[in-house]
């Protein structure tokens, strides 16, 4: 396929809806898509490649411009922060990034420990409050720690919250709204300036009739 567009997609809980709008933009995905467990599929029919990658790593192949394009929550571009172009938020996958913890839990004194999947996020966040904390990170299942005595408090990602409710955990404080965006590689944005015009294009008019 000559001068293809390469698009990471998010596997998990954004791919659904990230799948569901680009066919909703016009473009032709097969069924297979949604149930492969493929990590690349080639839709010859729309010059387009689809790379499954880890959430945490779209914004890397991006940076790298292995992709073009990607589809990346925002809690990883804060966390990643890599050198790619944010051109349209596309309003799915809603949820916010919170702190919590068990209700009575006791906070220690001394920088109390924090954990989370995202560092960086975390650190800048009690910095800002002028908050003294050790971050511990951890890779998933985040709520487990202040259970077992890991950590004092979680920074995470906050959807329905029945995670933290099952765990008889509580919401302390919001950080941040979160969507999922449209991210770009500089350099292809100049290179394929056309397909990815066409692509936001497209995918705008979905976002403006949600
Ligand atoms: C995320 C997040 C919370 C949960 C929140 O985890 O880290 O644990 O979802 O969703 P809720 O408010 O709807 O319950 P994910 O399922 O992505 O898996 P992980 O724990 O492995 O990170």
């Amino acid at each position: 396929m000559a001068n293809v567009l390469t698009i990471a997609m998010p596997k998990g809980r954004i791919f659904e809806e990230a799948a569901d709008m680009l066919r909703k933009a016009g473009y032709q995905l097969p069924p297979e898509f949604d149930e492969s467990r493929k990590l690349i599929l080639d839709v010859p029919k729309e010059n387009i490649r689809f790379i499954l990658a880890k959430p945490m790593d779209v914004v890397t192949y991006v940076e790298h411009g292995v992709a073009d394009v990607g589809i990346a929550g925002k809690d990883v571009m804060l966390e990643e922060d890599g050198d790619v172009y944010e051109v349209l938020d596309l309003k799915i996958s809603e949820c916010y990034l919170a702190v919590a913890g068990l209700p009575d839990g006791k906070i220690s004194d001394v920088a109390p420990k924090i954990a989370t999947k995202y560092p960086k996020v975390a650190s800048s966040y009690f910095r800002e409050q002028g908050e003294q904390v050790e971050i511990i990170k951890l890779n998933g299942s985040i709520e487990l720690a202040p259970l077992i005595g890991l950590a004092d408090r979680i920074v995470d990602i906050v959807s329905t919250g029945q995670t933290l409710k099952e765990n008889g955990l509580v919401e302390l404080e919001r950080i941040c709204h979160i969507t999922s965006r449209l991210i770009v590689n500089p350099v292809s944005y100049r290179m394929k300036d056309e397909p990815i015009d066409k692509l936001v294009e497209r995918l705008s008019k979905v976002i403006g009739g949600l």
